[in-house]
């Protein structure tokens, strides 16, 4: 069904025969590796808000924030979110908003989408608990084999494999894996092989140590092998040269996209200043977050007419409203796999213009939000960079 290398390198109906066996551990060694990691581990773990808990529903958040994102990020995003959503009831009833905005700044934001969308599922479909298994796991949006594998052995002690980048990078060097790590005969040569290696009588810690030695001991460059556990057993390490595995993948090349973000400010009679706000669709890059009206470039637009035509036809903010105006620094922001240059300008139009025109058929909301309610929306973080940006500008007091 899902076509994931945990269930391909668990299935037994596969033709086993034709799996080369050299990589495969014998029984001394699983044992023996099993033996010293753990010993490591309960020696050497590092105190995580989220170990030693009994809460299925909190090793989920804690395995969902930890996708793509390092432990240290993780730990205050994930305690603030247990205070506020100390339940799975409590994220159902919540609203898409207030969700985005408790993982603002913590990036790849359909990962919230996903929790909050599952909580309610869960909820109104089921008895509002989590599966208890990988596979019934991995039938929830943004559970992926790693991920159902990490909850299943932490939360309810199924004797189930993880094999994440780091783990991958252990089970490489232990057994000399040639090869792209990430082909697919190769990942399911590593999940046989961590599949060998979980301790049925303590697979979530064992599972969370191989974690913990790939990235403390078991590094990319420079692996601190004379304190490693499970050396003995390492035949990278036999060869001297460690780091030749597991072989380097050739990285994705980011994606430019350029952009022209139009700060629009208009000042009411009294009060403070307020800003056009758009919401972004709900899928896709950055979903559901809102931002100062964004609008993509090509190759020979101009800025200024490009900002005026979107701002009139998606909007219904016409170029005559428009009273001052000013181009400020740009900013650029990385994501994993598309490199974003934004072009600003600072834009103050008339208040008395500055309704919407009716006519405009569009579904994105837009909405006028005072300067001190602007922290209140959930924003990416390169929208905050704008924010800050455009405050400080209207803050200098000279003309925009
Ligand atoms: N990365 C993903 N899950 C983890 C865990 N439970 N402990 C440490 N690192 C992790």
């Amino acid at each position: 069904m899902c076509g994931c290398p945990r269930r391909d390198a668990m299935s037994t109906s596969n033709a086993e025969s034709d799996e080369p066996t050299k990589p495969a551990f014998d029984d001394e060694a699983i044992e023996s590796i099993r033996h010293h990691l753990l010993d490591w581990y309960d020696r050497h773990r590092r105190d995580l808000p989220w170990r030693d808990i009994d809460d299925p529903y909190a090793t989920w958040v804690s395995e969902i924030m930890l996708q793509q994102t390092q432990v240290s990020t993780v730990v205050d995003y994930y305690e603030r979110w247990l205070e506020r959503f100390p339940t799975l009831e409590s994220v159902a009833e919540a609203d898409r908003e207030e969700v985005l905005d408790l993982w603002e700044g913590l990036g790849y934001y359909r990962r919230a989408r996903y929790l909050h969308r599952s909580a309610q599922q869960l909820v109104e479909e089921g008895d509002g608990t989590l599966p208890d298994t990988a596979d019934e796991l991995e039938e929830l949006p943004g559970i992926g084999p790693y991920t159902a594998g990490a909850i299943a052995s932490i939360a309810f002690d199924e004797p189930t494999p993880v094999v994440d980048g780091n783990v991958a990078r252990v089970l490489s060097r232990l057994r000399t894996l040639e090869g792209d790590p990430k082909e697919r005969a190769n990942e399911k040569i590593q999940w046989r092989l961590a599949d060998q290696l979980v301790d049925p009588d303590r697979p979530g810690d064992f599972n969370q140590a191989m974690m913990e030695l790939g990235s403390a001991i078991c590094t990319p460059q420079n692996p601190n092998c004379l304190i490693c556990p499970v050396r003995e057993h390492c035949q990278a390490f036999e060869t001297g040269q460690p780091e030749q595995y597991p072989e380097p993948t050739d990285r994705p090349t980011q994606k430019s996209v350029s952009a022209a973000t139009a700060v629009t400010v208009r000042r009411p009679e009294e009060g403070l200043e307020e800003f056009a706000v758009v919401k972004r669709p709900a899928e896709g890059l950055l979903g559901g977050l809102w931002e100062f009206p964004t609008v993509e470039l090509e190759d020979d637009d101009a800025i200024g007419d490009r900002i005026d035509t979107y701002l009139a036809e998606t909007l219904g903010l016409s170029a005559a409203s428009r009273v001052e105006g000013r181009a400020l620094e740009d900013v650029t922001h990385l994501f994993s796999h598309i490199r974003l240059s934004l072009s600003l300008r600072l834009r103050v139009i008339d208040a008395e213009e500055s309704t919407r025109a009716d006519d405009v058929a569009t579904e994105r909301p837009l909405k006028w939000i005072a300067r001190d309610r602007l922290d209140d929306l959930p924003m990416s973080m390169a929208m905050r960079r704008v924010e800050e940006l455009a405050l400080d500008a209207l803050d200098e007091g000279e003309p925009v």
